[in-house]
């Protein structure tokens, strides 16, 4: 029998054991079945070195046994116990300014700190050990949230290995980065250190080389973990939760490859209708490093909007914790767990909104969750993995995402601050959202003959083989948009002579010759009325169609947006930023080129309507996020009211729909 998950990360070892019943008895009232335990338990699992304490994860493990709860299983090692600093000072992080943290907080190691190492992988395996073939367990859940980035002397150390191993030669890594720019070539690994604070700008190729380093530093360290999990306790499911979407100290392909699940931590900072966008993106984007299955949403908030430009823990409106629940899982997420069960009287994050809130259980939190406990358990049919290999989602649109290209566009001394990737990311899946379109994201070394549209915002650094990955996706009469400034490097930053974005250039039929950077604030508009900001540039085609022209000084005339044809595909150049309106219609132009139609005739404009696959059936959600009714056609039977629909059917404002289509899905759009 399928089932989502329901529950939250669960800290019984900060109560005393007289609340455990009182969580156990609240827990089964809202139908949870997953608790999410250890996270950051280290100084109660083993509060000296080498003497364990497993007394009380005992008692819970077989206390959550005997209530018909699974557990989740962390291994803590995002935060070491203050005697592990003490006897071990040297695994301590250091910032890029080179002062040394200390303990007092979580995250405080360096990993790649092999004192930290060695600790963690003891920590693993010895839980791994105890409770390897515990009944009650059902997923590995290492570490939290991967992201320490630590400079000093440890880590000069392994990144000169790291480079040694990369370059084989310093001379050879003197020619990638070009060291003799500013006299700063390397007589030996032994003098290259790592990034921190120096005179004026750093080399971007070092920089980036230690972003690399710093991502397959924690992927080693995640691998070293599950290495020693399998090994105990086979079988089980691991996984560790990435921090999206707004991290990138790892390679999220790279993550997704060590562990058996991708699981995420999600929390939408937007009060209106821009946080219902969020959850879509968040979710598109765990399910495509979970290559297009379903994925764990490790973490939400029950009641909280996290806004750090206001300095404030907004509270969610009534209904939204299950709205954007259901958005979730109609973008193919196993259930819902949340931060957290019950929050601490006092400790850092006292005032995080928990399952079970601090005035208790007569509050409407507590109601919502009880009631979203209900709502889950009846739809329990759709956890069922799709039939057939299917994905959970069918999208025929990607985004590429690539952590190259987002480092690199942090890498500084480029030619405007408005380069950066992930916003430019957002806003085409945003103008993809409000057209109603699902989308994935893929990176350009994969096999993209499943989609019919692939886009490319801000990828600065693009390799040889991945602009033939386009190339080839195009003339077999596939559909990409390319953005400005996408390809003007090649993988390790160095620019592509000859013209600019030079990697998509031929492909777009284009020659970038020099940047128009527009001012912080200035505004362009464009020959056929849309408003642009941020960008401009001298193009000429070599072979495109020009769609519209800049209009101001110094380059009225020239193109600003151009289409190719290329083999039986086209390629969609912007040398410029669209404002919202403008991305949405240019989009929507390229989608019925690319013959891509939303999910649903009505979707789009705030409606959005989602088909998730579940065993040989389709489901579709549908919310209005809008603030007036919205009428949709919809055949089938309606799993939130128990009824079955036919027809026209009127959606009120924040309302939602579970639908089991009457018709069989259509065969799947991916191979
Ligand atoms: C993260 C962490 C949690 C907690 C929450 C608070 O996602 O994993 O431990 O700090 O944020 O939002």
């Amino acid at each position: 029998m399928s089932e989502f998950v329901y529950g939250g990360d669960y800290n019984p070892e900060q109560w005393p054991e007289s609340v455990w019943a009182e969580d156990v008895r609240l827990m089964r009232e809202a139908h949870v079945n997953r608790v999410t335990v250890g996270v950051f338990s280290w100084s109660s699992l083993e509060p000296e070195e080498g003497r364990y304490d497993f007394g009380w994860l005992d008692r819970v493990m077989d206390l959550m046994h005997t209530n018909g709860i699974g557990v989740v299983l962390a291994t803590p090692t995002a935060s070491p116990p203050p005697w592990f600093t003490f006897a071990h000072p040297e695994a301590l992080p250091v910032t890029a300014d080179g002062v040394r943290l200390v303990h007092g907080s979580r995250d405080t190691y360096n990993p790649a700190a092999p004192a930290y190492r060695d600790a963690a992988r003891r920590i693993a395996g010895a839980l791994a050990e105890r409770y390897g073939r515990h009944p009650a367990l059902r997923m590995w859940h290492v570490h939290n949230e991967y992201g320490t980035v630590s400079y000093g002397p440890e880590t000069d150390r392994a990144f000169r290995l790291w480079l040694a191993e990369r370059y084989g030669t310093v001379a050879a890594l003197n020619s990638t980065w070009n060291s003799a720019f500013w006299s700063q070539s390397y007589a030996t690994f032994e003098h290259i250190l790592a990034p921190q604070a120096t005179q004026y700008l750093p080399n971007p190729a070092h920089l980036l080389d230690f972003k690399r380093f710093s991502a397959d530093t924690l992927r080693d360290a995640l691998r070293e973990q599950v290495a020693v999990i399998r090994e105990l306790s086979p079988g089980v499911p691991v996984t560790t939760n990435f921090m999206l979407p707004s991290w990138n100290h790892y390679d999220q392909w790279d993550f997704a490859a060590e562990i058996d699940e991708v699981s995420i931590d999600h929390y939408p900072s937007a009060r209106d209708i821009e946080g219902e966008t969020h959850v879509a993106f968040g979710a598109d984007v765990a399910r495509s490093f979970n290559q297009g299955r379903p994925w764990v949403l490790m973490e939400q908030a029950t009641s909280l909007i996290y806004d750090y430009a206001a300095a404030r823990l907004f509270a969610k409106d009534p209904g939204r914790l299950e709205r954007n629940t259901l958005q979730y899982l109609a973008r193919g997420a196993t259930g819902s767990l949340f931060f957290q069960w019950r929050s601490p009287r006092v400790g850092a994050e006292f005032f995080h909104s928990p399952m079970v809130p601090h005035a208790g259980e007569d509050t409407r939190v507590f109601r919502e969750i009880v009631a979203l406990g209900h709502t889950l358990t009846s739809l329990a049919e759709i956890a069922e993995p799709p039939a057939d290999g299917r994905r959970v989602n069918d999208a025929r649109v990607a985004i590429v995402w690539d952590s190259i290209a987002w480092w690199a566009a942090e890498t500084r001394a480029l030619p405007s601050d408005d380069l950066a990737f992930l916003p430019a990311v957002r806003a085409v899946h945003r103008a993809l959202w409000w057209q109603g379109v699902s989308c994935d994201v893929v990176r350009l070394d994969q096999d993209l003959s499943g989609y019919d549209l692939v886009l490319v915002p801000n990828k600065i650094a693009a390799s040889d083989a991945e602009a033939e990955t386009l190339r080839a996706f195009v003339t077999a009469g596939g559909h990409a948009a390319v953005w400005f400034f996408s390809g003007t490097t090649d993988e390790n930053l160095s620019v592509r002579p000859g013209g600019f974005s030079g990697a998509f250039a031929p492909l777009a039929g284009i020659r970038v010759e020099e940047h128009h950077p527009l001012a912080a604030g200035e505004t362009v508009q464009l020959s056929d009325g849309s408003l642009a900001d941020a960008w401009a540039e001298d193009l000429q085609v070599t072979g495109a169609e020009v769609l519209a022209t800049f209009t101001h000084a110094p380059l009225a005339g020239g193109p600003a947006i151009t289409r190719n044809r290329l083999g039986a595909g086209t390629v969609h150049y912007l040398a410029t930023r669209l404002d919202a309106a403008a991305l949405g219609d240019h989009i929507g132009r390229i989608l019925a080129e690319a013959g891509v139609t939303p999910e649903h005739p009505q979707a789009g404009d705030g409606v959005e309507i989602v088909r998730r696959y579940a065993g040989t059936r389709s489901y579709l959600f549908v919310f209005n996020h809008g603030e007036s009714p919205r009428t949709v056609d919809l055949n089938g039977y309606d799993l939130l009211t128990d009824a079955q629909l036919s027809g026209d059917i009127e959606l009120a404002p924040a309302a939602s729909i579970v639908l089991r289509e009457d018709a069989l899905p259509d065969a799947p759009h991916h191979p």
